[in-house]
């Protein structure tokens, strides 16, 4: 990233969270360098187009309206903490289908269905990102993947209907605002249909977490040593969220979330 890009970014957590704002972005790349030298950068050598590279989404290569420049940045989560937040939920993957909600070049697809997933899918509405995606799932060596079936979907997230069955969806800075809102009441909406298990795996650079409706979104409580690693070695917050669709909805509208607003 560019030098002017870093000040900019550093000058507008400034004016949203002060010094500490600042303080905690710079940790937050101290840890996300560490985790690509340290870790991601030998497994990216698998990969026929490499997901850490960052990347500026076209306008022209958009499915539905453009969000701007800030809201088109690709870059990818880092692995071993996908995998941690995946562990600490204590579930059995092979139970439960999963679903990266703005997959890029489809690195979580692959962690996941590593992970034994019994099916992913990656909702990608950028087609360059898709198709590298496609490449990266049908030229990794396939013995590593344990999983049913792989998939980058080309779609717009906010159009999508989640499967029936038990879910885990992943959302690392794919947008914020109303449309991660009506993407969320969809999930909570679909998990009232298929009566089913489902849990949000949520990471974004700082701020709160934007989920304020507790009646459906349980937070999930992690073990000690999970929340320990996750706090401290973790470049991102990361918040897990239990589907609970026995609760009532805090207004009348069933399924309805609402998020915070500056986020
Ligand atoms: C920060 S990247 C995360 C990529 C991937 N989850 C990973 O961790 O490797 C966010 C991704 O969301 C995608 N995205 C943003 N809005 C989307 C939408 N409405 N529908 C589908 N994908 C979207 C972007 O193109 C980008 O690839």
């Amino acid at each position: 990233m560019k030098p002017k890009r870093i000040a900019d970014l550093l000058l507008e957590r400034y004016r949203q969270d002060g010094a500490v704002g600042i303080f905690r972005q710079i940790i937050s790349r101290a840890l996300y360098f560490a985790h690509w030298r340290l870790h991601d950068v030998r497994r990216d050598r698998r990969e026929t187009h490499q997901t850490s590279p960052f990347y500026v989404v076209n306008e022209e290569e958009l499915l539905g309206s453009v969000p701007a420049e800030r809201e088109r940045v690709y870059r990818p989560f880092p692995r071993l903490t996908f995998r941690w937040s995946v562990d600490s939920l204590g579930i059995e993957p092979a139970e439960f289908t999963f679903v990266d909600v703005g997959s890029g070049r489809g690195r979580i697809l692959l962690a996941a269905a590593e992970l034994g997933f019994r099916k992913v899918l990656g909702l990608e509405y950028a087609r360059t990102l898709h198709e590298e995606a496609c490449r990266n799932i049908a030229d990794y060596p396939q013995e590593r993947l344990s999983t049913d079936e792989i998939a980058s979907l080309h779609v717009d997230a906010k159009e999508y209907e989640f499967p029936p069955g038990n879910l885990v969806a992943f959302f690392f800075n794919p947008f914020k605002g109303h449309a991660l809102d009506k993407v969320v009441r969809e999930l909570i909406e679909s998990s009232r249909r298929s009566d089913r298990m489902a849990y949000i795996i949520y990471a974004a650079d700082g701020g709160k977490p934007p989920f304020r409706n507790e009646a459906e979104l349980e937070h999930f409580k992690l073990g000690f040593s999970d929340r320990l690693k996750l706090r401290t070695l973790s470049p991102f917050p990361v918040d897990i969220y239990r589907i609970d669709i026995s609760a009532e909805p805090e207004n009348s509208a069933a399924g309805s979330i609402i998020c915070r607003s500056g986020l």
